[in-house]
């Protein structure tokens, strides 16, 4: 295992809320080697102690109320703070040249803009000299031009098993747990196709707003800050087929064909398949929130929905609703799948039409629970004059927020070196493919950016995009 991180981006806001409060636990369960230091590296100036007094400030509240001082402590005696010029790559030799006598991580947690210069600095400097390793931030671009050229570049000073890219939600033990219980039960894979499977809702909801990186947000909207990655990611694992083991490669082989099979967007269909909003004045939690309002010139979507398909021979014809929000009612991230009918029905009551059909839901986060949507019979007097009601199996893991965030896991997969939670190059681009066609289909059709008030779910025109099993009114006891 690694024992230097060298955190570029450190004075950034993921540092502070997620990597920063990450290390810190990792520290607290002792599962760091005893040399581990973290070098944090960034353009600010700061005096000896300036960054210590810095992030001590910022990070108050993201850290779990048992850390204690002691931990604290600890990580702040073994964090260094370095000044380097980011974008200029001779600056990295000058200033951490030292550090490359041993093994480091290098993470990359800077806006993508500054991937290339960092990495042909950390080259220059030796720091990505095998078994040394990357870790990049996402976004990993903003296109799929964008995107190739920043794996060209990194490719040209490290190789593809020192290149780890973060996407966090593969760090959620929920989202692991998916691939769990599809590959872990016979039930699931036989009845895994277009052939009982009508459709499947993909969906991310959060309450928060664009909350301060106007900036970022302004040029990537939410099809590119959660649709890219997090949903495609979703996405893979409910849709790839089995692998033939769960090493690093065998995953990313299967969830690359899917993505190379999603359909691209097509210009006559964008503004069918495709509802884009934006979140104005509301209440949010019983709070007043003020509305986003872009900077001039930008028109960015901070909810998106987006009927995708699966061009291959178990997928075909099943639509996928991608759907993403911010300033939702509810935060909630779950993936519902909606099987057909049965083919004959035999029940008065309700008729066929009012009968729920079977639907699984996996929901990942706030609490992590699976639900099997069944028509059971609860009293039935007579044979033939039974009332059947939709009736869910409670497959419940965790109630509460998930133990480990998703950073902690995976700053320590990298430090290991395993590689399977991370994404692949080709992976990327791929992903980047099927998003430049979204966006080139909706700049055709020139569609709207629809309003919706702040504590809803999103614009009216994207209704028929909701999961039902989001909205519904809890079921009775
Ligand atoms: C990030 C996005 O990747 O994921 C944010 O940039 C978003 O906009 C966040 O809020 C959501 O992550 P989580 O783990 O809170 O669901």
């Amino acid at each position: 295992m690694h024992d230097t991180l060298l955190l570029f981006g450190a004075t950034g806001d993921l540092a502070a809320r997620m990597l920063f409060p990450s290390l810190a636990h990792l520290l607290r369960d002792r599962l760091l080697p005893d040399g581990f230091r973290v070098v944090a590296v960034g353009r600010q100036e700061f005096d000896p102690d300036g960054f210590r007094e810095w992030l001590s400030e910022r990070i108050e509240g993201f850290v779990g109320d048992d850390m204690k001082a002691r931990e604290w402590v600890e990580l702040f005696e073994r964090t260094e703070y370095v000044t380097a010029d980011l974008a200029d790559p001779a600056s990295i030799p000058e200033v951490l040249g030292h550090y490359a006598e041993r093994p480091c991580v290098s993470y990359l947690a800077t806006p993508p803009a500054l991937f290339i210069p960092i990495t042909q600095g950390l080259k220059a400097a030796g720091l990505l000299d095998a078994p040394s390793r990357l870790v990049l931030e996402k976004p990993l671009g903003r296109d799929l031009a964008s995107a190739r050229e920043i794996n060209a570049a990194i490719r040209a000073c490290a190789a593809e098993e020192q290149v780890f890219r973060i996407d966090h939600y593969l760090g959620k033990a929920a989202v692991q747990n998916l691939a769990a219980l599809r590959f872990g039960n016979t039930l699931f894979e036989a009845v895994w196709s277009r052939r009982w499977i009508e459709s499947v809702d993909i969906m991310i909801a959060e309450t928060t707003g664009v909350d301060g990186r106007d900036g970022y947000y302004a040029k990537s909207g939410a099809l590119r800050d959660m649709v890219q990655n997090h949903i495609l990611q979703l996405l893979c694992l409910i849709a790839m087929e089995p692998p033939s083991a769960l090493d690093a490669d065998s995953v990313r082989d299967e969830k690359l064909k899917v993505l190379r099979a999603l359909r691209p967007m097509r210009p006559a269909d964008a503004c069918t398949d495709v509802v884009r909003g934006r979140y104005g004045d509301g209440v949010v939690g019983g709070r007043s929130v003020t509305g986003y309002a872009p900077p001039e010139g930008t028109d960015p979507e901070t909810f998106v929905a987006v009927r995708a398909y699966i061009d291959n021979w178990r997928w075909a014809g099943v639509p996928f609703r991608l759907v993403t929000g911010k300033r939702m009612p509810t935060r909630s991230t779950q993936v519902v799948v909606n099987f057909r009918p049965v083919s004959h029905w035999l029940f008065e009551h309700p008729r066929r039409e009012k009968a729920a059909p079977n639907r699984l839901v996996l929901k990942l986060q706030p609490e992590e629970a699976v639900e099997l949507g069944l028509m059971n019979s609860l009293a039935g007097p007579e044979w033939g004059a039974q009332e059947l009601k939709p009736l869910p199996l409670d497959l419940t893991v965790h109630r509460e927020t998930p133990r480990r965030i998703a950073y902690e896991r995976l700053l320590l997969d990298a430090l290991i070196g395993n590689p399977a939670l991370f994404v692949r190059s080709d992976e990327v681009e791929a992903a980047w493919a099927f998003i430049d066609s979204v966006i080139a289909a909706w700049t055709a059709g020139s569609c709207p950016v629809h309003p919706y008030p702040a504590g809803s779910w999103g614009p009216k025109e994207a209704e028929e995009f909701l999961p039902g099993a989001l909205t519904e009114p809890p079921r009775p006891e």
